[in-house]
């Protein structure tokens, strides 16, 4: 241990993504074709009308409210209620340079234990432990679609002797590309045990089948919204998310404040004055052309990968596939991973990274490999897509996919 370096600091591993990452750089610079499906990026540009805001904007210098301003906050609860039975108020909603930093300060200000579903994120669990609470796995499978069922929910409640407990759901899901189908249910067991649930929907407007449905409908009193334009509207670099709070969780909110106050004090002011845009316009016709893309590619991938040597879930909202490689064997899915990266070129993140085995040989994929801004121009007007269309618009994908494939093969 560093004696200057705090013990729960200290005992933080770098992450596998960071090997995988650095052994990419390394081959690319040997000069091999890389394939980058790693990388976890909205490929498309932010819609027009919001740019243009951020430039009118560019003047605006003050610092902001530090719960963000009040017309972003407005418009934000007014997206949330008329998508969701909702009923959040401005004074409900905080704004965050991106919902990443507000999870990190909800882990320093939550007193009690975390419940994570495997596979998650991967910064949910190294939050936790800087916020120095406890975290908890919850086994899911693929025949539960990658998120916890009732049964093994109250199983693991019953274990803990805290009472105080947050639950991540995140629906569209990182890494399975899968969307929660039991949500009720889940929302009924956090009633009972009277959980804390942070429903991350980073990925909602992301939805291929337009249905999407927060946990908050079911638990309104329990449930803290956290989304943002990170990945809908291609902005992830803007940095700009928010929390939405139920008056519940009152003091939970006011600590979270002075929090915000106390790291960030308020986000940048263009881009908030921007993101009005984002909420209070209508992008329609921009979403349903990225959906489009990003539900072809995924299930392009899908069809072309899954086989009797390759388990995998049929993408159903945001960008990635956690494809399980049954025929490899390696000491774990690291190694794996250098294994596919050093002979195909194509870069995926180890299964292990988002709380799983590392003896199970998965992995994720993020279908974005390619240059978004042209694919979307050539559909914007409602075309049908085909192969053709992925070849010309996003040669990697295809080209990737069938060198994964033979490698799984090869085995
Ligand atoms: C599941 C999930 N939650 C949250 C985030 C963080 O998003 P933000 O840009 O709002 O910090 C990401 C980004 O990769 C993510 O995949």
């Amino acid at each position: 241990m560093n004696k200057f370096v705090k013990d729960q600091i200290g005992k933080l591993q770098p992450s596998a993504t960071l090997a995988i990452n650095e052994e990419s750089n390394r081959l690319k610079k040997s000069g091999k074709k890389i394939y980058k499906f790693g990388f976890g990026q909205s490929p498309f540009p932010v819609p027009e009308s919001i740019v243009s805001k951020l430039k009118n904007n560019a003047e605006k210098h003050t610092y902001l409210p530090m719960q963000g301003l009040e017309t972003l906050r407005s418009a934000v609860a007014d997206h949330l209620n008329k998508n969701n039975d909702n009923d959040f108020k401005k004074e409900d909603i905080i704004i965050g340079p991106g919902t990443k930093e507000l999870m990190f300060l909800i882990q320093i200000a939550f007193k009690g234990e975390i419940l994570l579903p495997a596979p998650s994120w991967v910064s949910y669990y190294p939050q936790a432990i800087i916020g120095q609470n406890k975290v908890h796995w919850i086994k899911t499978e693929s025949d539960n679609n990658w998120f916890p069922t009732a049964e093994a929910l109250i199983k693991k409640i019953k274990t803990l002797k805290n009472k105080n407990i947050l639950l991540f759901i995140n629906s569209p899901n990182n890494p399975s590309g899968t969307v929660c189908k039991n949500l009720k249910e889940i929302a009924e067991v956090a009633k009972k045990y009277n959980l804390i649930i942070l429903s991350d929907e980073i990925y909602s407007r992301l939805t291929f089948n337009d249905q999407y449905k927060s946990i908050s409908n079911y638990y309104p009193e329990g449930t803290i919204v956290s989304t943002g334009l990170s990945k809908w509207c291609g902005a992830g670099g803007w940095r700009l998310g928010f929390f939405a709070l139920p008056e519940h969780l009152k003091d939970l909110k006011e600590s979270l404040k002075i929090l915000c106050s106390e790291s960030f004090t308020s986000v940048s002011a263009p881009i908030q004055y921007a993101a009005v845009e984002a909420y209070k316009g209508n992008h329609t016709a921009y979403l349903e052309a990225t959906k489009k893309i990003l539900s072809f590619t995924g299930n392009y991938v899908y069809d072309n990968l899954k086989s009797n040597k390759i388990n995998v879930s049929k993408p159903e909202g945001g960008f990635y596939l956690f494809p399980e490689f049954n025929n490899a064997k390696f000491s774990s899915s690291t190694e794996m991973c250098k294994d596919i990266l050093n002979k195909t070129g194509v870069a995926l993140l180890p299964g292990s990274d988002f709380g799983m085995d590392k003896t199970r040989m998965l992995a994720r994929l993020s279908y974005t490999d390619f240059e978004g801004n042209g694919f979307l121009q050539h559909i914007l007007g409602g075309k049908k897509l085909d192969k053709a269309d992925l070849e010309k618009f996003a040669p990697n994908i295809v080209n990737g996919v069938l060198t994964l494939k033979e490698w799984s093969n090869s085995l």
